[in-house]
């Protein structure tokens, strides 16, 4: 299993670490059998499995149970369990409730959205000995600041801001940082001013990783169609044709045929 440390080594070794998203157990069992070096139970399952609008709907409820199910699935790979909207701005005993929970459901580590004064927590957590990985640029727990899924970072300030996060995330101990919805030239600027590795989505060649949502890869999400988005497959249509397909075969009485009955 590929560990934080490895990230690390990666990054110092110039070897882009891989990411994908994963919410259930089959998904899991597929995934533990790829060569990708980790897996981000995001949050980002509350629109991808559950259809809501945004991730402020993940609940820990809803994390904890997605949690438990990839964990079945995976073998040796490590996992990091997104903390879901508000969970670690409801206070320290809350906060570390829920890293209690993610830990002892199969979570190797933990993602949090954010810096400033949500560094505090992300030291407290990394003081108790579970791994952290920050979350800055297009933060969607925050879209409703944003007003939409909006390129970051685009004016100097914002640039420097960036940049004063992302170290103020390795201050605090974060072993990786997730760059989102980034001009690639930011998040290279980014990736070099810090010592930890860089995991993008929307964010250019420049960083130390790359992360992706695995249904958006597999070309499920047949309306989410970003720029930075390379679907490998065309599952949409793919699974739809395999399901009429069956459909038919029952209508002309094409399945089951003798071989497959009893
Ligand atoms: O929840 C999620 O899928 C994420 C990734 C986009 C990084 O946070």
């Amino acid at each position: 299993m590929k560990t934080i440390e490895d990230f690390l080594k990666s990054r110092n070794a110039g070897i882009p670490i891989t990411m994908v998203t994963c919410y259930d157990y089959w998904s899991a069992v597929i995934i533990n059998e790829t060569d990708v070096d980790a897996l981000l139970v995001g949050d980002s399952a509350a629109m991808v499995m559950h259809g809501y609008d945004t991730t402020v709907n993940a609940e820990m409820d809803m994390m904890m149970y997605h949690i438990a199910a990839v964990r079945r699935g995976i073998k040796d790979k490590l996992i990091i369990a997104d903390f879901p909207f508000l969970a670690h701005r409801k206070g320290i005993n809350y906060a570390m409730e829920c890293v209690d929970k993610f830990v002892k459901a199969g979570a190797h580590a933990v993602k949090i959205e954010g810096a400033g004064t949500t560094t505090n927590i992300i030291k407290h957590i990394v003081d108790s000995g579970v791994p952290v990985m920050g979350h800055i640029g297009l933060t969607p727990q925050s879209i409703h600041k944003y007003g939409g899924y909006k390129i970051q970072g685009k004016n100097l300030d914002a640039k420097e801001k960036l940049i004063e996060d992302a170290k103020s995330l390795e201050q605090a101990g974060s072993f990786s940082i997730v760059l989102e919805l980034l001009q690639a030239e930011v998040a290279k600027k980014i990736t070099e001013q810090i010592s930890i590795p860089t995991i993008g989505i929307g964010a250019g060649k420049y960083t130390s990783g790359q992360i992706l949502v695995l249904q958006d890869l597999l070309g499920l999400t047949k309306a989410f169609n970003p720029k930075f988005l390379r679907k490998y497959l065309d599952g949409f249509n793919l699974i739809k044709a395999a399901i009429n397909k069956y459909n038919n075969d029952v209508k002309n009485r094409n399945f089951p045929n003798s071989e497959e009955s009893y």
